[in-house]
């Protein structure tokens, strides 16, 4: 087995004291402790001039606001949990880390911290030989345009090779997200119809109700192009419309991502419509003119044989009429276009997938009305499963690091093709229209849809 996959022996996480730890690697690691899927040493740095007793409360204030204490895996959290207070751009931190790390020879070095201390943390930890046969786990946003995500991956180049670096989308860790690779390839029935034979559109919603929640003054940075669009919906679009991943290639589901994330056309403005919300401006950390978008709608157009000329719409944004996030894939009308005295111009066929707050998976169909001469009704054909079962993805994908399997990380030319796709509209945003909060966003973004076809709302 290559060095680069052998399990780790050590986790180190950066920014243990911040935000994401606390709502996100605490948990993800209460989680995994309580599966007997982590006996490492775990070792937080941080500089926030705390020790060792500080950080267990913490994790113990955030088990107890994010998902529960669990007393016994707490117990062994804490036992393995080590910490190392100082800054990321003195060398000193990073000798104290090789202490902390003891015996350990392969560690997996948790970046959650801003991207602009990627390069200090990784040259630091080169120089201190905390690096060697180690593997570096870097959060989303990866850059904020192509030339950024660029110098980020010659920063980790210089010390990481490829196959020790792991990118993060939490989307890749999700259940129902990784369910469409096992729906569409471990069913025979899909094929046939998935491809512009058959379906009409690709829709996809992430609607959230709430607002931007405290986190205004990283919003201006980001808007929701950056945000969830150019990583978490692009990679769901990737599973909907790649090719299925050949038996024996060893990285197939990453290369035919990336095949298909290369062949859609950059947006240009008529692809996209952008929305703020109204009340964005006043949101703490907000500039009272503001022309960053909290809603993005976008058509993208797949250059592939399979996809040519048919539409994958995406919308996504905040303050929205719900919190779902759904897939619908609308197929054709059948080709004799009235039945029993109906028009069946339009397709109530379609494949729909319900990624939050619940798993479901629907097949859209035309039945005949009950008891009713010459009547058609629409029916669903559905699957459920409530998500409370899951794998939580930060759990899901710290375990995948420690083991040594990339497949559920960004790899470097699918995160550049992505950037690609999006660039265009994040150098010349077309115009910003208002919406109000609780609604499914700005008008205009019915311009985007083919005639008298409507958005799909989860
Ligand atoms: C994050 C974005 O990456 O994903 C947030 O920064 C967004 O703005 C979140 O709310 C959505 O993730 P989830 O798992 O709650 O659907």
């Amino acid at each position: 087995m290559p060095e680069s996959q052998k399990k780790a022996d050590a986790l180190v996480f950066f920014g243990a004291t911040g935000d994401l730890a606390y709502k996100k690697i605490f948990p993800a690691l209460q989680f995994l402790i309580h599966r007997g899927q982590l006996d490492v040493p775990i070792v937080g740095v941080a500089k926030s001039g705390w020790g060792l007793d500080q950080l267990k409360t913490r994790a113990h204030e955030s088990l107890t606001h994010h998902g529960g204490v669990d007393e016994r895996a707490y117990e062994t959290l804490v036992r393995q949990l080590r910490y190392v207070d100082g800054d990321y751009n003195d060398p000193e931190t990073f000798v104290k880390l090789r202490e902390a790390l003891g015996n350990a020879k392969q560690p997996v070095h948790y970046l959650a911290i801003p991207p602009s201390l990627f390069g200090p943390v990784v040259r630091h930890l080169a120089e201190s030989g905390c690096s060697r046969d180690a593997r570096v786990v870097v959060e989303k946003p990866f850059g904020r345009d192509l030339a950024s995500a660029r110098a980020l991956n010659e920063i980790l180049h210089e010390t990481f090779d490829e196959s020790r670096i792991y990118r993060i989308d939490h989307y890749l860790g999700k259940e129902p997200v990784l369910n469409i690779l096992s729906f569409r390839f471990a069913n025979r029935f899909l094929e046939p119809i998935w491809s512009r034979e058959c379906v009409e559109d690709v829709q996809i919603t992430m609607a959230e109700e709430f607002d931007v929640q405290g986190r205004g003054a990283f919003y201006e940075e980001a808007g929701a192009i950056r945000d969830v669009v150019q990583n978490h919906m692009l990679q769901v679009v990737a599973m909907l419309a790649m090719e299925p991943p050949g038996m024996n290639a060893p990285d197939g589901i990453r290369d035919e991502k990336v095949k298909v994330l290369r062949a859609i056309r950059p947006l240009g403005p008529e692809d996209v419509v952008r929305g703020q919300y109204r009340g964005y401006r006043h949101e703490k950390g907000v500039e009272a003119d503001s022309q960053v978008e909290t809603f993005a709608a976008v058509r993208l157009a797949i250059e592939s044989w399979r996809w040519a000329g048919v539409p994958f719409l995406i919308r996504a944004g905040k303050s929205l009429a719900t919190t779902a996030t759904e897939v619908r894939v609308r197929l054709k009308p059948p080709p004799q276009r009235s039945f029993a005295g109906h028009s069946l111009d339009c397709s109530n066929n379609y494949i729909r997938v319900r990624f939050n707050p619940e798993e479901i998976i629907a097949i859209g169909s035309v039945v005949r009305k009950e008891g009713e001469q010459e009547a058609l009704q629409p029916v669903e054909l559905m699957a459920s499963r409530q998500t409370s079962d899951e794998v939580p993805p930060y759990s899901r994908l710290l375990h995948a690091a420690i083991e040594g399997d990339q497949a559920l990380f960004s790899r470097e030319d699918a995160i550049e093709a992505q950037w690609r796709i999006v660039e265009p509209v994040l150098e010349s945003p077309p115009p910003l229209h208002f919406y109000e909060p609780g609604t499914w966003g700005p008008a205009e973004a019915h311009r985007l849809l083919p005639e008298c076809h409507d958005w799909h709302n989860p």
